[in-house]
């Protein structure tokens, strides 16, 4: 009898699943989502991509997939033939999240919702939702991992320091410098960091489209001028790209695994996680794609099926114009420590792509 009843739970159950994925795929069936992404560049967004694309088509939506290669005329052409197809929302990563006001305008007169994706899109009233991680959080992230790896708060040495932040026309970027300030400015001011070329200011840092080859310009230029006579002990880097770039800079100039600095990055990049493994990076923050693309998902679910999304910040992010409804999903420090129980643990990598 026993055996009878999990047999009928069992089917209940599977007919439950069933039933559940059945109605789900029909809930995008006839819709088009539109995915304007910045860039194949940096393989966070590839990622964005194809996870989007894989969640949207599970739900029977067709997807318009197009990345703009960090051309902002290219992205806004690319959005505006969505808008002409007709799609039936759009989900917009922007490359300027400026320079976008135009066309978000049309989508809005065509009664296009418009979803941001990682990024605000600021200085327009179109944007329905935003689905991000906590930007500033990435930033106090990075500074609390330098913080502890140096024990700043008791040491009696000094280290050196100098930053390479984010694109200025992204907002995500003063977040992230805001939250690493916040953190390491009092280190600055009692002299327990040392930044030698006096570049502190995130105007002075700031690099614009996040270029993995400005960022290496940069620190080959610091080490010849500033650091002859002593080492450069911590790369304060906003991106896996500029922590590559870095690392470049510093091999060219003879750092060794004897005066390697801390360098920090930003997306737990495959080749990132591997450099973290080898010692040529010190950390990353761990983004999940899949986890950011499911609650944009939901949003656009959300905005086509007329329902709520869940929402966790409705006061952070101001584009000028409205306070967008946000979700925030949380970013962590990853490093050699714990690289295995989140990256492979957790399926973002397998064991057999970081020994690759
Ligand atoms: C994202 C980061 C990414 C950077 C460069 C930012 O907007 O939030 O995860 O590293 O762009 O692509």
């Amino acid at each position: 009898m026993k055996k009878l009843i999990s047999l009928v739970m069992a089917l209940a159950l599977m007919v439950a699943v069933f039933a559940c994925v059945a109605g789900a795929e029909q809930v995008g069936a006839g819709k088009t989502v539109g995915i304007a992404m910045p860039t194949q560049s940096s393989e966070r967004w590839i990622n964005d991509g194809a996870n989007m694309k894989a969640q949207l088509e599970a739900l029977g939506y067709e997807v318009l997939l197009q990345y703009g290669e960090d051309d902002v005329q290219a992205q806004v052409s690319q959005i505006e033939n969505m808008i002409a197809s007709e799609v039936d929302c759009l989900v917009i990563a922007a490359i300027d999240s400026g320079a976008l006001t135009a066309v978000e305008a049309q989508a809005k007169e065509a009664g296009i919702p418009v979803i941001a994706y990682d990024r605000l899109l600021m200085d327009t009233d179109a944007v329905t939702y935003y689905a991000s991680f906590d930007n500033e959080g990435v930033g106090r992230v990075i500074g609390e991992y330098i913080e502890q790896a140096k024990d700043l708060a008791n040491t009696t040495e000094t280290y050196t320091i100098e930053f390479f932040m984010g694109s200025p026309d992204d907002n995500n970027a003063l977040l992230l410098y805001t939250g690493l300030m916040k953190v390491l400015q009092p280190y600055l001011d009692n002299g327990t960091l040392v930044c030698k070329t006096g570049r502190t200011s995130f105007e002075d840092t700031c690099i614009l489209r996040w270029s993995q080859e400005t960022a290496q310009q940069w620190c080959e230029n610091y080490l010849a001028a500033e650091y002859a006579d002593e080492d450069l002990d911590i790369c304060a880097t906003a991106f896996d790209g500029f922590a590559y770039g870095c690392r470049s800079a510093l091999e060219g100039a003879g750092y060794t695994e004897e005066n390697w600095p801390l360098i920090t990055g930003q997306d737990a990049e495959l080749m990132a996680s591997k450099n973290i493994i080898s010692g040529k990076q010190t950390m990353s923050i761990y983004k999940d794609t899949r986890l950011l693309a499911e609650k944009c998902v939901t949003m656009v679910n959300a905005v086509l099926t007329g329902s709520e999304p869940e929402i966790n910040d409705t006061t952070t992010y101001d584009n000028h114009v409205m306070v967008v409804p946000s979700y925030l999903c949380t970013p962590v420090a990853v490093d050699i420590n714990n690289y295995e129980e989140l990256l492979i643990g957790g399926g973002y990598y397998t064991a057999e792509q970081l020994a690759g």
